[in-house]
């Protein structure tokens, strides 16, 4: 087939993201709203958004920082924390919070004040489950004796199946699927399991992190697996299951903090997100499948409209900037300095 120069797609929506708070958030927001008309907006702030009057307080900054004209929703969620009360829930929902985060404690960034144990927390799924709220999940488990490789594919049978099991009506995403196990698990799955998917685990396998070096910019969890893994979300995202969607899980971090001894995990991709996935879906052949995958399946799941109006794509080479913008620092966003194929049009 050859390739079209142009693409149309209505108008994508990014289910998972990470914006940060203050000048920082400021400084990325506007890629993201250029690019989605909508996104889940994690709440692993410093400290977490844990109640509902914070996300109201949350959203309502991101609101105030859009640049004039933008078209952009932020979609709020909680941090489930051992101690979230279940009466929290209703709140929440009242206040247009549509998803839960769990993250393991000590899992990944800001992660801190997740979840310990999952009995704990158990009162506060089940108001979840009744309100229609969905959980959120970052797959992997935090016990040290796990090889960081197989953190995904353990959680799956520690957390994910007694999780399904004993909330079978609660919805659940699955988040940045990084396996060939979390792949056929959510494939699998009854309809109320999902999962998102980024553009770097679609692109780029652990090679990437060690190519002539260490490249910290390439560092996120959960970390990139090797080629198999690569090849079997490949396969998810352009399956035609309306169970994987667009998740950019853009995850900015000063480019000093990741080019230290100690380098923060996140991969910056907001800037040019739907380039990244279309020369993903190019690659496999698949452009046809892009459209359901960034604009469908993920407002589908959640129980909410499809977006209206569109996006397109040209077929152009450019450059994109090296470093951008973060506030007092400078950010690095993934492929920057490098020609990139593919050109979200204006
Ligand atoms: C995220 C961040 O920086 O907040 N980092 C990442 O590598 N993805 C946290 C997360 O989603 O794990
Ligand atoms: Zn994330």
């Amino acid at each position: 087939m050859e390739t079209p120069r142009t693409l149309t797609l209505i108008r994508p929506d990014d289910w998972h993201l990470h914006l940060r708070d203050g000048a920082a958030m400021a400084a990325v927001l506007p890629a993201t709203a250029r690019q989605f008309a909508r996104a889940i907006v994690m709440p692993n702030l410093k400290p977490p958004v844990v109640t509902a009057q914070q996300a109201q307080a949350y959203r309502d900054r991101i609101v105030g920082a859009l640049p004039p004209g933008s078209d952009f929703t932020p979609l709020m969620t909680l941090y489930l924390t051992d101690t979230l009360p279940p009466t929290e829930i209703a709140r929440a929902k009242a206040a247009g919070v549509v998803a839960v985060k769990l993250y393991p404690a000590g899992a990944t960034t800001h992660s801190d004040a997740g979840v310990t144990d999952m009995r704990r927390v158990a009162p506060t799924l089940e108001a979840m489950q009744r309100a229609g709220l969905l959980l959120l999940v970052h797959g992997e488990v935090t016990d040290p004796s796990v090889d960081v490789f197989d953190r995904e594919a353990v959680f799956i049978e520690r957390v994910m199946q007694p999780l399904r099991r004993d909330f079978p009506a609660l919805k659940v995403v699955f988040e940045h699927i990084t396996t060939r196990e979390a792949a056929r698990y959510v494939a699998d799955s009854d309809e109320n399991t999902a999962a998102t998917i980024t553009a770097h685990h679609l692109l780029y396998n652990r090679n990437a992190i060690f190519m002539g070096g260490l490249r910290p910019h390439y560092y996120c969890l959960p970390v990139l697996k090797r080629e198999v893994h690569r090849q079997a979300l490949i396969g998810a995202a352009t399956s035609g299951s309306r169970k994987f969607f667009l998740g950019t899980d853009s995850a900015p971090h000063a480019a000093a903090l990741k080019e230290a001894s100690v380098c923060g995990a996140g991969c910056y991709t907001a800037p040019a997100a739907l380039e990244l996935y279309a020369e993903a879906f190019e690659a496999a052949g698949a452009l046809d499948k892009l459209e359901a995958f960034a604009s469908f399946n993920g407002p589908d799941f959640y129980g909410l409209p499809r977006n209206r109006g569109s996006v397109t794509l040209r077929r152009e080479p450019w450059q994109l900037p090296e470093t951008v913008p973060f506030g007092d620092a400078q950010l690095k966003p993934l492929r920057g300095g490098e020609t990139l194929n593919w050109r979200l049009v204006t």
